[in-house]
């Protein structure tokens, strides 16, 4: 089967209130478009026709990696005007699916049902029973059940206001009765638009049954008007996300506050999340991790047994097995830590690695750096990697022993097992094995008085 899939955006979306065109309204950092086009990306042999209109280059802009054909429509004209821009690049035998680009949670299975329907005797209309059905286009069925047409909210009689079952926007039928449908629509409705719900009406005059079937739930067809309806569906979409991730093995410890923005590459068992934890982008989550409350985590690998207390922010970073990082840590990109490798409390890292079971456990600013293993770096170490114009290597070989308070200034080597005294400004290579030390000599003043101060 040749599937069209045509995606309608082009409507404003005035009551987000934004300078951003509704569609790039994100859902999990991921644009409301891109939740739709994704889903119609995993139909076989699928070509994808996206119609804009508001916020035209922008749309394309922030979108031009989609596989996907744009066709503007200028004026926001109505639906059937808007697949009227599409007609002459939908083939004959093909069947064309159309979708709205701001209902992003419809799922695959659902499509796929609704797809199943359509031959050359019928048509797909996705449908839904909605307690509150005022806004939305009611489907008229007569007394045998069958549909009859659809009627916009503005062009209701007493009666049909009455019916519940709506038109989702969803549907799908063959290309041929498509193009002839669309080119029979008119404005003759209450509010003068080109209405694509029209060619129901059309196929049912032609003996093409319409057949009907229904979302597994309302969110899967809710549109996005305002920012409620947003923030709706990102928790509808969070909690689904949290529901599968307690299937395969993770613990949140309460799903409704709990964020993946993104993807797990691949997830470990008996995961342990705490509370407000968000991930970010692409991560690996190993077997036996936890971790704490108030955490952000982004593209990172994270191993085995690594624990993570509370709020850290960790980002491309890479973590050893059986590591432990945190409470207050921040791991910026290109961090590259060992096994059982212990990261305290404002401790900053950055484009580092530290090997195997070294210790950064307070207060340490730690960039540029090479640490080996088995390193104990004191707190309040400072590595200084930036002269104000270029930033330089520190390297700490196996072993080493950095004191308290001591500044490395790059480019530097601490050798192996080699001790520096606390309270050091280190400016040249430390050899190995030996203690190096850069500190003034420590006076006492016999018979020292404190000023007093002076009466006025
Ligand atoms: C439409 C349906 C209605 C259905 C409802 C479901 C028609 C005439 N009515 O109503 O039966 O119950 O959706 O939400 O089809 N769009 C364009 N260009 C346009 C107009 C709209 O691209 O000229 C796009 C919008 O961006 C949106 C979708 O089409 O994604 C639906 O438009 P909208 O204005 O929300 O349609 P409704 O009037 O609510
Ligand atoms: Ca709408």
């Amino acid at each position: 089967m040749k599937l069209t899939t045509i995606i309608l955006a082009a409507g404003k979306g005035t009551r987000m209130c934004s300078e951003t065109p509704k569609i790039l309204h994100k859902i999990a950092d991921r644009s409301l478009l891109e939740h739709v086009y994704d889903m119609s990306k995993q139909l076989p042999d699928n070509k994808i026709k996206i119609v804009y209109g508001h916020g035209g280059e922008l749309v394309r802009e922030s979108l031009n990696q989609l596989e996907a054909t744009w066709i503007e429509q200028k004026q926001q004209l109505g639906t059937g005007h808007a697949v009227q821009q599409v007609a002459d690049q939908i083939g004959d035998t093909d069947t064309v699916l159309i979708l709205y680009g701001d209902v992003p949670l419809l799922k695959l299975t659902t499509v796929q049902a609704l797809l199943a329907n359509v031959s050359d005797e019928s048509l797909g209309l996705l449908t839904v029973q909605l307690t509150d059905p005022k806004g939305y286009g009611r489907i008229v069925r007569n007394t045998s059940g069958q549909v009859q047409k659809i009627v916009e909210e503005k062009d209701t009689s007493d009666n049909e206001k009455l019916i519940k079952e709506v038109n989702t926007g969803i549907m799908a039928m063959k290309g041929s009765k498509l193009k002839s449908w669309l080119s029979q629509i008119k404005t003759n409705n209450a509010q003068g638009e080109y209405y694509l719900t029209d060619i129901i009406e059309m196929a049912v005059g032609q003996n093409i049954s319409v057949i009907t079937n229904q979302p597994s739930t309302e969110d899967e067809v809710m549109g996005v008007n305002n920012r409620m309806q947003l923030s709706h569906l990102e928790r509808v979409y969070q909690k689904e996300q949290a529901e599968s991730l307690m299937e395969q093995g993770v613990t949140l410890r309460d799903p409704a506050r709990f964020d993946l923005r993104g993807s797990l590459q691949s997830l470990g068992q008996d995961i342990e999340i705490d509370i407000n934890v968000i991930l970010e982008g692409k991560n690996t989550l190993g077997s036996n991790v936890t971790i704490g409350a108030n955490t952000r985590i982004k593209n990172s690998v994270i191993g085995d047994y690594v624990e993570i207390l509370d709020n850290c922010v960790i980002e491309d970073a890479v973590i050893g097995a059986g590591s432990r990082i945190g409470p207050f840590a921040r791991l910026r990109p290109e961090t590259v830590l060992g096994t059982n490798v212990h990261i305290g409390n404002f401790v900053e890292i950055k484009k580092s690695e530290v090997a195997e079971k070294s210790k950064i456990n307070h207060l340490s600013y730690i960039g540029d750096t090479t640490v080996g293993s088995n390193v104990n770096i004191g707190a309040g170490t400072i590595t200084c990697n930036y002269d104000g114009a270029n930033k330089f290597r520190t390297v700490i070989e196996d072993g080493a022993f950095i004191g308290s308070d001591t500044q490395l200034v790059a480019p530097v080597t601490v050798g192996k097992n080699a001790t520096i005294g606390a309270g050091s400004t280190i400016t040249k290579d430390s050899p190995e094995n030996q203690l190096t030390l850069s500190r003034s000599k420590q006076v006492s003043i016999s018979g020292w008085q404190r000023p007093i101060k002076k009466e006025k």
